[in-house]
């Protein structure tokens, strides 16, 4: 029997699950799962063992998720190292089928097959779903590799008592779609503190142009809104980052370049529609040229050189006014090379934002270009956090952890 037609939590939608099949009967129930999954908008990718192979085709699962099964350390799907891809990509892991010889295998930390091997290299919550014989759910061995499962954080769905293939009643069925949703649901929860939330980053130094060759910006790097947008999508967001500066996008982070602030400013009226929370790390210009040439400035033409500059409109401030996006919680930051808090409390009201984290940019061991990142997180109800020295990426998710209760629901 198939399993039992159950809605897909919210929770599980947007998110990266891998499905990693193991060789038992029930490996036919779990084809239903990833495609409920799949039509509510999850993405899937299957890994299978070679026994797995022999109770459902990988094709049945290629069809049902869109994408090639991966069924072997060298062979089936589209990653050049399949041993690590699919747990490095993965958000979420279910194991279902497991069957006692994963279990133990887990147990003992060995990586012989793509399915283990996806375990050994994964970062995520990772569900298990026995399901087995009788006689082998009962064994000790078994239950006491489970037990070291859950030590180790690995969430286990218990299976159902019932008819079982062998012919006997017992328990050992593979848990119905509710029981795996609920545990998959659980999981998430405890580690993605920012599921079904859309956050937009910006990030780096605008452009703007002098000539077709000729820009005046800054020296932000990018790193402070990389590390934000990774540690958001790292914690179940959706992201998108809006950035003037190139670097690898991190998994599941969406990157729109930008250079100038002009660019930026239509970027985020865009991106910013159903957002619940806007990091501006980036560091705007306040001053771009009044005109801009159309051809090379030549040295042979001109001895010297008079630039007019003109004001940069305030993207957060003009964002601030704009009724379509008052559900936005906007954190600023405020690049100070003195009097953090006073300038940070000035910028945050002129800007009109919710909070902003004043850093100090004078510092070498911090800010701009560095891996590092200081500063205090002003909110606009007066409170105060101090943010000590750590890496940007710390630093990102010590912001989230303080604004995250701030969010509307
Ligand atoms: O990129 P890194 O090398 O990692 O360095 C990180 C950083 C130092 C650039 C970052 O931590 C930081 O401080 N970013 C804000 C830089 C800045 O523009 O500060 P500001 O005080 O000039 O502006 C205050 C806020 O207004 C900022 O959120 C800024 O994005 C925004 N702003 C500024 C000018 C403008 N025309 N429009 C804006 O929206």
């Amino acid at each position: 029997m198939p399993l039992d037609p159950t809605p897909v939590p919210d929770e599980l939608r947007g998110l990266r699950i891998a499905l990693l099949v193991s060789g038992g009967i029930a490996a036919y129930k779990v084809v239903d799962l990833a495609s409920a999954l799949t039509q509510a908008g999850t993405e899937v990718r299957v890994a299978m063992t070679p026994t797995a192979t022999r109770f459902v085709g990988a094709a049945t699962f290629e069809g049902v998720t869109g994408h090639p099964a991966v069924t072997g350390l060298f062979s089936g799907g589209d990653s050049p190292e399949p041993h690590v891809a699919l747990g490095d990509w993965a958000q979420l892991i279910l194991v279902a089928p497991a069957t006692a010889n994963v279990v133990g295998k887990m147990a003992g930390g060995r990586s012989d097959d793509i399915v283990t091997a996806t375990l050994l290299a994964a970062r995520c919550p990772v569900v298990v779903a026995p399901a087995m014989n009788d006689a082998m759910w009962s064994k000790q061995a078994v239950q006491d590799n489970l037990a070291t499962l859950r030590r180790r954080g690995v969430t286990v769905v218990e299976p159902e008592s019932g008819h079982l293939a062998s012919g006997h009643s017992g328990a050992g069925r593979l848990a119905g779609a509710q029981g795996l949703f609920n545990a998959m649901v659980h999981a998430v929860r405890a580690r993605y503190d920012l599921a079904g939330r859309r956050v937009v980053v910006t990030a780096g130094g605008t452009r703007e142009p002098i000539d077709p060759v000729r820009f005046i910006s800054n020296y932000s790097s990018g790193k402070m809104g990389f590390a934000l947008a990774a540690a958001a999508a790292d914690r179940g967001a959706r992201v998108t980052l809006v950035s003037a500066a190139s670097h690898p996008a991190h998994h599941g982070v969406e990157v729109q370049h930008v250079d100038t602030a002009e660019e930026m400013l239509a970027e985020l009226r865009s991106q910013l529609r159903g957002a619940d929370l806007l990091l501006m790390a980036a560091a705007v210009g306040d001053f771009r040229p009044a005109r801009i040439a159309r051809h090379k400035i030549r040295r042979e033409e001109t001895a010297s050189l008079n630039l007019q500059l003109e004001s940069i409109p305030d993207i957060v401030a003009s964002l601030a006014g704009d009724e379509a996006l008052a559900g936005v919680f906007r954190v600023g930051f405020a690049a100070e090379d003195s009097d953090l808090d006073s300038k940070g409390v000035e910028k945050l009201k002129r800007k009109g934002l919710h909070a902003i984290v004043a850093n100090d940019i004078s510092r070498r061991d911090i800010g701009f270009g560095s891996d590092y990142n200081a500063g205090v997180l002003l909110f606009a109800d007066g409170s105060r956090h101090e943010l000590e020295k750590a890496t940007k990426r710390e630093m990102a998710d010590r912001i989230l952890d303080l604004v995250l209760p701030r969010l509307p629901h």
